[in-house]
């Protein structure tokens, strides 16, 4: 399949290209710089140069492409609007140009804020909508265009796709508490973290591509339902050889800084839908097999 992948040098593109490109398929990424150019051509992939903003660029790897995965995310948590509208853009941009064609359109999401304080499965219906909301409502815009002939799939990976090299949420957990020279937790800690490992993570992507899986499919690419975030912090104070403690909830956007919002969420997932669906079963490590493997410490 020709596949046009946003987002194709990040921490979960790069596996996600790695394995589409092992199954034979044929894959042109987009690529902001000479550098991710020059990865994805190293690995056999096509680098088409452009920008999240870049609409009309967007528009044309999609229109070359028989399906699309959209990974690519400003992540600029200094500046969420900014993030939001490119996210949101991009998704109309490809869902514009898919539209009635019944391409695939597997798209990005996540799990905070879905169902605090319960698990959240892939039948609950993201609660944001329009560009000022999470992630641009982007979700529920790309679900839309599958009423519009778009085989729109949203993967929601879990709020840590983990494994060495990682630089998401867990890593700033891991930063947060060596500059701190504490590995906290807010109030009892019992939030919850889904957890999964970045190339189980890019196996409900190959999944989701390849098993032709019903337009308007939510995924849940979740290995561990939710490890409560006491958990999480001891096993980081253990490998930081730190002490582990609490922090009062109204401390807690001080201690954590921006991560404070998902810090404190409680973010617990079933993927019992996605299993039974893809066939899928995780076999890479556990969140806190990965945490006592020494690689978020070097
Ligand atoms: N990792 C997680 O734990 C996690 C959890 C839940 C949801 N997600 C979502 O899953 C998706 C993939 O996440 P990730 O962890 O792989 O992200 P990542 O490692 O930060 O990678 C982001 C990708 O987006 C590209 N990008 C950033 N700004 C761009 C721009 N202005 N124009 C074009 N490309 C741009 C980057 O290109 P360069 O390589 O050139 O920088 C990179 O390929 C995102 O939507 C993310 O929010 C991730």
């Amino acid at each position: 399949m020709k596949i046009f992948v946003t987002g194709a040098t990040g921490w979960i593109g790069s596996t996600v290209v790695d394995q589409l490109l092992a199954a034979g398929h044929d894959i042109t990424g987009l690529a902001r710089s000479d550098d991710s150019a020059a990865a994805l051509s190293a690995k056999g992939a096509r680098a088409l140069r452009g920008d999240l903003d870049d609409l009309a660029g967007i528009r044309a790897g999609a229109e070359a492409a028989e399906a699309v995965v959209h990974l690519a995310n400003k992540h600029d948590f200094a500046d969420q609007a900014a993030t939001n509208r490119s996210e949101r853009g991009a998704v109309q941009a490809v869902g514009e140009v898919l539209a009635g064609s019944h391409r695939p359109f597997v798209v990005a999401a996540g799990l905070a804020f879905l169902a605090p304080g319960r698990t959240a499965t892939e039948a609950d219906r993201s609660p944001f909508h329009g560009v000022d909301s999470l992630r641009g409502g982007s979700e529920n815009l790309a679900l839309e265009f599958a009423e519009k002939g778009v085989g729109t799939v949203v993967v929601r990976f879990a709020p840590t796709v983990h494994g060495a090299g990682d630089h998401g949420f867990l890593a700033g957990v891991v930063a947060t508490a060596r500059a701190k020279g504490v590995s906290a937790y807010a109030g009892d800690g019992a939030n919850r973290w889904a957890a999964v490992h970045r190339e189980d993570a890019g196996r409900v992507v190959r999944l989701a591509l390849e098993r032709g899986v019903p337009a308007g499919t939510v995924m849940h690419a979740a290995a561990e339902d939710g490890l409560p975030f006491r958990d999480i912090a001891e096993a980081v104070g253990r490998g930081l050889g730190l002490p582990t403690a609490s922090v009062p909830v109204d401390n807690a956007a001080e201690h954590f800084g921006w991560l404070h919002k998902f810090a404190t969420a409680d973010m617990c997932a079933s993927a019992d839908a996605t299993r039974t669906l893809l066939g899928w079963t995780p076999t890479g490590p556990t969140l806190e097999e990965d945490l006592d493997s020494g690689c978020y410490y070097r």
